[in-house]
Parts: structure tokens; C-alpha cells; sequence
């Protein structure tokens, strides 16, 4: 396929026959270990909000890959005096083989792509996870040798979720997602879902959604440029941690960072059944897969 100028704003970027084909890339990379495939490639990330596994795992990925990453916070490129994002993404693109961002409105992310004749990923905006959603995949896929899984999804109906609700649907998993009342992942993701194969199930009741499931997934309920709306948050989601006694031997997904004693607790996390941590590594090998693919 011709992936040139692709950009990876959301996971439906690809079709599911691609997104398979970089899950398959994703773990023939972590068999084998890269090997040079992004010599003398250079990666740009535009980090406006905070990050330890994103910023992290794809610095390491290019210089496994044989390349070079960049990290920019706002304040060390001109968009923090003011310089549009469409210049900075023309200019960019004259330099660079790819630019990953994180920013607060996916808008800004669009902007970016519309710009950039190089391919732009999207590191986490207020609406989406995408590389979040890869690794997620490909750590359902190793746990349980198949997509032929019953998941769930308990919490916010936030980024992560939304990303995480297509891509199920994409490579054929039932997802039943509990949110409270006013905190689903909204109708946009559920018609672009509905064009998949795996069948998406929305309610208000956890114990419902984990009933029968082989995995639960969740995530902080008070995200990065919430902090205002904390208390009614945790008010509104009383009732929706992942503890011991709403779970019953399910395997257990959190994309981290944690707050433990909010929306999940710290029994569950550091269970057998938390598959957290391979969780975590994975962003490295489907970023690996996502740069590859994405950068030839
Ligand atoms: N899961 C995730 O994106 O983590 P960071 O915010 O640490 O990058
Ligand atoms: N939903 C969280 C995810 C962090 C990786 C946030 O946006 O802060």
C-alpha cells in the first residue's frame, strides 16, 4: 500500500486489513528487534501536555530503528511566541520524515496533517488514542492467541476510550462500555464503529459490561486538562472502579498512568491478571510498526 502521506490522526486512518498488517508488523519487530529500518530518519514530537510512556517509548523507537528524534515542548519552537501551526507544519516537513503530536484539541492535530506532507500521528488529543489503541490490540492478541475476545470497557468515556471502541470493532472484538450518564465516548464513535465487524454495547451499569468479559479496560477518570472538573467527576464516577469485587478472574487493562484508589484499585493493578506492563511495552513495538510502515 501506498502509505506516504498517510496520516495516523485516529486508527480508522487505516483499513482493518492495514491496521492487521501493522499488528503483524508490531510483533515480527518485537520477535526480532528493529534493525536500521529508519537510518538517518528523523522524527519531530510537539508534546503540549505531559507524557512519560509516549514521549519515552517513541524516542527509543527511532533510535532502535536507526533514527533520530526530536522532542519539543511548546516553549522550545516559535508556536509558543505565536507561529501558526500551518507554518511550523510546512516547515517541519522540509526537515523531517514525520511529526507526532500531542495536543489538547484535535483540531490542532488536523491542522497539523493539512499542512504536513509528511506523515502526522497523533501522540493523544482530548479526542483520541490511536497508538495507544495499537498497542492495546496487540497486547489482547498475545494474551489471549486470537481477537475472538469479550471486552469491556469501565469508565470515562474519554480519548483512550473512543480510539479503543473503533479499534475493537475494526479487528472484530464485542465491546460492551459502562460510562456514567454524560460520559460516554459520544455518537461519532459509535457510527464510525458500526461500520466493523465487532458489535459495540452501551450502558450505565459496570457489573453488566464485565459480566462474561475476558478483558476490562480503564482509564483515569479526571484527564490531562481536567483537573477543573475533578470533584464532579469523581462524584459521577463512584461506582465505576475496577476492584475485586466487580471483577471476577478477568484479564485487566489500564493505559497508565494510574491513579490508584480512583479507578482502580491498587489490589487490581498489581494482580496476575493486570496485563499492564506488557500493556506499556507494547507502544514501543506498534510505534515501531506505525513508524515503519508509516515513514517508507
Ligand atoms: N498511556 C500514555 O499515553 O502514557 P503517557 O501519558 O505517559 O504518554
Ligand atoms: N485519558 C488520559 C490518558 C493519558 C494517557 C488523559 O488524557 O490524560
Amino acid at each position: 500500500m501506498d502509505m506516504s502521506t498517510t496520516h495516523f490522526l485516529d486508527v480508522d486512518a487505516f483499513t482493518p486489513t492495514e491496521l492487521l498488517d501493522v499488528l503483524d508488523r508490531a510483533a515480527e519487530l518485537k520477535a526480532t528487534d528493529p534493525d536500521g529500518q529508519l537510518t538517518n530518519r528523523t522524527l519531530a514530537m510537539l508534546f503540549e501536555k505531559e507524557s512519560t510512556r509516549t514521549r519515552i517509548s517513541f524516542e527509543t523507537g527511532m533510535t532502535q530503528l536507526g533514527g533520530h528524534a526530536i522532542f519539543l515542548s511548546p516553549d522550545d519552537t516559535q508556536l509558543g511566541r505565536g507561529e501558526p501551526l500551518s507554518d511550523t507544519a510546512r516547515t517541519l516537513s522540509r526537515y523531517v520524515d514525520a511529526i507526532m503530536v500531542r495536543v489538547f484539541d484535535h483540531a490542532d492535530a488536523v491542522e497539523m496533517a493539512e499542512h504536513a506532507n509528511v506523515p502526522v500521528i497523533n501522540g493523544l488529543t482530548d479526542d483520541a488514542h490511536p497508538c495507544q489503541t495499537v498497542a492495546d490490540l496487540l497486547t489482547i492478541r498475545e494474551a489471549f492467541e486470537s481477537f475472538d475476545v469479550q471486552a469491556a470497557w469501565v469508565g470515562d468515556g474519554n480519548n483512550v476510550a473512543r480510539s479503543f471502541v473503533v479499534g475493537c470493532a475494526m479487528v472484530g472484538i464485542d465491546l460492551t462500555i459502562a460510562t456514567p450518564a454524560g460520559y460516554g465516548v459520544g455518537e461519532d464513535v459509535l457510527d464510525r464503529a458500526a461500520e466493523f465487524d465487532g458489535t459495540v454495547e452501551v450502558t450505565t451499569d459496570p457489573s453488566a459490561a464485565v459480566d462474561g468479559a475476558d478483558v476490562v479496560y480503564t482509564d483515569v477518570w479526571v484527564s490531562m486538562g481536567q483537573e477543573d472538573e475533578r470533584e464532579a467527576k469523581l462524584q459521577a464516577f463512584d461506582g465505576y472502579q475496577l476492584n475485586e469485587s466487580l471483577l471476577d478472574g478477568q484479564a485487566v487493562l489500564h493505559c497508565l498512568p494510574a491513579h490508584r484508589g480512583e479507578e482502580i484499585t491498587d489490589s487490581v493493578l498489581e494482580s496476575d491478571r493486570a496485563l499492564v506492563w506488557d500493556q506499556a511495552e507494547n507502544r514501543l513495538h506498534a510505534q515501531n510498526a506505525l513508524l515503519t510502515t508509516l515513514i517508507e
